[in-house]
């Protein structure tokens, strides 16, 4: 990031860094967890959710990359040891089910991952909304992502 780019910006950078690492580790978390889903689900309609999980665990990755550059380009370093993920989580992981026939308890692990990220999205945007518009604007078109996975998963659960 450059001179002018660090003068417009009306919020410290260590400030949105902290929160963007935070972010970063939830993301690995999400991504690890449906990822390990996928591989175990079971039982009715598996391949469905099979699918649907293998789809959003790339989402999840795909934000964490989005994340580690946003936070490079603020001139941060992204977490390097994945033991340090979950410390640095904004919640805790979440343990998938033993059994992988355990669709409903998979649809509330996701509603409830998906809700969690909705809220942090929310609250760095609302920070960041007209003080630091290239952090505004990744966070804002992640957060469109997690308002849609929350949304597939709520739908699974009327049925
Ligand atoms: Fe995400
Ligand atoms: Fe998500």
């Amino acid at each position: 990031m450059g001179k002018q780019a660090r003068a417009i910006t009306e919020i410290p950078l260590k400030d949105i860094v902290k929160d963007l690492t935070k972010a970063y580790a939830d993301e690995w978390l999400a991504h690890y967890l449906y990822w390990y889903m996928a591989q175990i689900v079971c039982g009715k309609a598996y391949e469905d959710m099979k699918e649907l999980l293998k789809k959003i665990a790339a989402d999840e990755k795909e934000h964490a990359e989005e994340l580690a550059d946003l936070i490079t380009k603020l001139g941060g370093v992204p977490i390097a040891n994945p033991m340090e993920l979950e410390k640095n989580a904004n919640a805790p992981y979440i343990m998938p089910p033993k059994n992988g026939a355990d669709i409903n308890r998979i649809i509330r692990i996701v509603t409830e991952a998906e809700a969690s990220a909705i809220d942090v999205y929310n609250k760095i945007a609302k920070k960041t909304f007209g003080k630091d518009h290239v952090t505004y604007q990744v966070v804002v078109h992640i957060l469109a992502e997690e308002i849609e996975h929350e949304e597939m998963f709520e739908n699974l659960m009327e049925r």
